[in-house]
């Protein structure tokens, strides 16, 4: 069948949000093309808006990102599709049809100032808070009572001394059990949504238990590029865990992270509170054995 010119869409489907995705819908949509922009994440900007450098050049990763994302957010022929996937595509060169899955965001796109209290008060992030009727006295075992209660002792004030009270029961518990934030809530008469505004904003606190030893691999740039997937392939063979997972034993998280300071001696892991530089298959197994 011959290819009509009436029968071509004038406009164009960009696949990712990343940097390259957007510079490409710029370029498009600057030519005079409609574009649509699919993006699987809740907001475009992909990966390059975790980095603080680009390699190899050290430019800065944001100064590089934020005027092309504002361009883009701000660009009237650019329909942004974000949190949405692909479903199917049909069609022949010049006239496709798509199907899009926007996924469930459950708020209303237009009315969203950005404010964040959509988060603190999610019914499914936080159903163990806001699960409890009334204001019932918080149940928890005595003797997580009287950490928490040495701590809160430890502290006077309101909602201004909540990081460092936050910090404590942490490093006490290895997370924050919503037992004790209930707690903090009580006894501070602090809601618990201002607690779990904070206690969710900071990569230190954790919201689920975490292993006896937290060990991090970066998959920083230039980790990355030294083989920091094998190190952390062979922590999550040699531990039977997924990343972000505790092992059986409680006794290993595993984790990633963007750039620890020490790209010198990349590939670089962390275990609580060391950090190890050079690291190989070998030396991460042997790491297992120290630990343990
Ligand atoms: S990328 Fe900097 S320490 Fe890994």
């Amino acid at each position: 069948m011959i290819q009509k010119a009436s029968d071509k869409v004038g406009a164009v489907l960009v696949v990712g949000g990343g940097v390259g995705g957007m510079q490409a819908s710029l370029d498009l949509a600057e030519s005079g093309y409609k574009v649509y922009l699919v993006e699987k994440a809740p907001s475009i900007g992909g990966v390059m808006a975790q980095l603080d450098k680009t390699f190899p050049t050290n430019d800065c990763a944001m100064c590089t990102l934020a005027p092309r994302m504002v361009d883009c957010g701000r660009h009237p022929d650019i329909e942004k599709l974000i949190y949405s996937e692909i479903e199917s595509i049909e069609g022949e060169v010049g006239n496709f049809k798509v199907s899009i899955r926007k996924k469930a965001r459950s708020v209303d796109p237009d009315k969203c100032t950005g404010c964040g209290e959509c988060v603190a008060h999610c019914l499914v992030r936080n159903i163990v808070y806001m699960d409890r009727p009334g204001r019932e006295p918080v149940q928890m075992e005595e003797s997580m009572r009287v950490k928490v209660d040495d701590i809160l002792d430890s502290y006077r004030g309101g909602p201004e001394i909540i990081v460092p009270i936050l910090h404590d029961v942490n490093e006490e518990f290895n997370w924050l059990p919503p037992e004790a934030l209930l707690r903090i809530a009580e006894v501070k008469e602090i809601p618990i949504e201002h607690i779990l505004r904070i206690a969710s904003f900071y990569n230190a606190f954790s919201l689920t238990p975490k292993g006896k030893h937290v060990i991090r691999v970066c998959t920083g740039t230039a980790c990355y590029v030294k083989g920091a997937q094998r190190i952390l392939d062979t922590f999550a063979r040699e531990l039977s865990v997924d990343v972000g997972g505790v092992t059986e034993d409680g006794q290993f998280s595993l984790e990633t992270v963007n750039c620890v300071g020490c790209c010198g001696q990349s590939p670089v892991i962390t275990v609580d509170e060391d950090i190890y530089g050079y690291v190989n298959q070998t030396m991460a197994q042997d790491l297992l054995g120290k630990y343990t």
